[in-house]
């Protein structure tokens, strides 16, 4: 039996195999207003068609301000419910749960006139200088997040992720290189870690379901956080009952990233065997006997699929076929898989 289409149970969600499609931002709510387009529906559905047993929505925004692109999803307004209701039951027809990555650009807002970061720090030249955010600004983006969350389950997704990679907000919250406030928000890493945790509060209060972290488990940088302190951070949200770290790297300052196969896999078994914490491998993972290695050798829980499912919605089948698995068809499709 293959372990990569084996079933797996967070918090009441049972995911049919552990094939995750990763977050993409797809740039393409057209008309600015974080909607969902058709575009997006068929872009979504056609993963679940495909076989994965869960589906992330890209990183959408808590807030107007918090856009990486002015194209972004956002979930900041009821009238964006609606659209997520209509796609998250398409998504469940088909088989497959459906996500929702809950996002804050801070810095790395591109086309905000006004951005902000824990310090007025701009990641490089390109980016504008953030504005520090105020106490009374961090309670805003805390109860965005918390509006967020329950706007997800009215939209009847099945877990949400918290955004706290790739150097957007809250990673700049976390990260000593571009967290270098004096207040109960910076300086130690308990204090970095306050943002997170007050984010990830009201999040499990406003959301009923399994709720999974995606971090950024290497800086790049000899002054940034240590696996020492991202083993502190998982320990943490898992005493707050996070059911899953999705463990990606970078972002957070420019470095140069040494990309290979399973490049980040390390990371992910790092933090699983000194915490104990469910983890999500991501990076490079292409094939089906790759993703069925890191499972059957327990360096994770969950197997995040990215570039290779734009490449290819049927990258399930694909990674079946290599692991000799019979993987049922969708039934409008069974006379040309079987
Ligand atoms: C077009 C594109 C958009 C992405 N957008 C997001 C995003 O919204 N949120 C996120 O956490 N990661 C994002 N990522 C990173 C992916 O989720 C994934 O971690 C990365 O591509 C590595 O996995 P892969 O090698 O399987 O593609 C994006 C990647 C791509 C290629």
């Amino acid at each position: 039996m293959a372990k990569l289409f084996s079933p797996i149970t967070f918090k009441g969600m049972t995911l049919k195999n552990r094939i995750v499609m990763s977050p993409m931002c797809m740039y393409s709510s057209k008309k600015q207003d974080g909607k969902l387009t058709p575009f997006h529906m068929t872009h979504y559905i056609s993963r679940a068609v495909g076989g994965v047993g869960l589906v992330i929505l890209e990183a959408t925004a808590v807030e107007q301000a918090g856009r990486i692109s002015a194209q972004d999803l956002g979930i900041w307004d009821e009238e964006q419910v609606q659209g997520y209701k209509e796609l998250v039951e398409q998504i469940h027809v088909y088989g497959a749960k459906a996500g929702i990555q809950l996002a804050h650009a801070g810095r790395k807002a591109q086309d905000e006139e006004i951005t902000y970061a824990p310090s007025p720090l701009s990641f490089n030249e390109k980016f504008k200088v953030p504005t520090e955010l105020t106490t009374s600004g961090i309670n805003r983006i805390v109860e965005a997040f918390g509006n967020g969350a329950r706007r997800a389950q009215e939209s009847g997704f099945d877990m949400v992720e918290i955004h706290a990679a790739h150097g957007y907000l809250i990673n700049q919250f976390l990260s000593p290189l571009s967290n270098h406030r004096t207040d109960a928000y910076g300086g130690s890493r308990e204090n970095r870690f306050r943002f997170l945790k007050e984010i990830t509060e009201i999040v499990k209060n406003e959301f009923d379901g399994p709720v999974f972290v995606r971090i950024s488990a290497d800086e790049y940088h000899k002054d940034g956080n240590t696996m020492d302190d991202f083993v502190y951070i998982t320990s943490k949200l898992k005493e707050m009952d996070i059911d899953l770290i999705d463990c990606s790297t970078g972002g957070v300052v420019p470095a140069k990233i040494n990309v290979y196969p399973g490049y980040q896999v390390k990371h992910c078994e790092t933090i699983k065997g000194a915490t104990g914490m469910p983890t999500g491998a991501v990076g490079l993972i292409t094939s089906g006997i790759q993703a069925e290695e890191i499972l059957q050798n327990d360096r994770a829980n969950l197997i995040f699929i990215g570039r290779s499912l734009l490449k290819n919605p049927y990258w399930a089948k694909q990674a079946a076929d290599e692991l000799a698995f019979p993987l049922n068809a969708p039934n409008q499709y069974t006379r040309g898989w079987n």
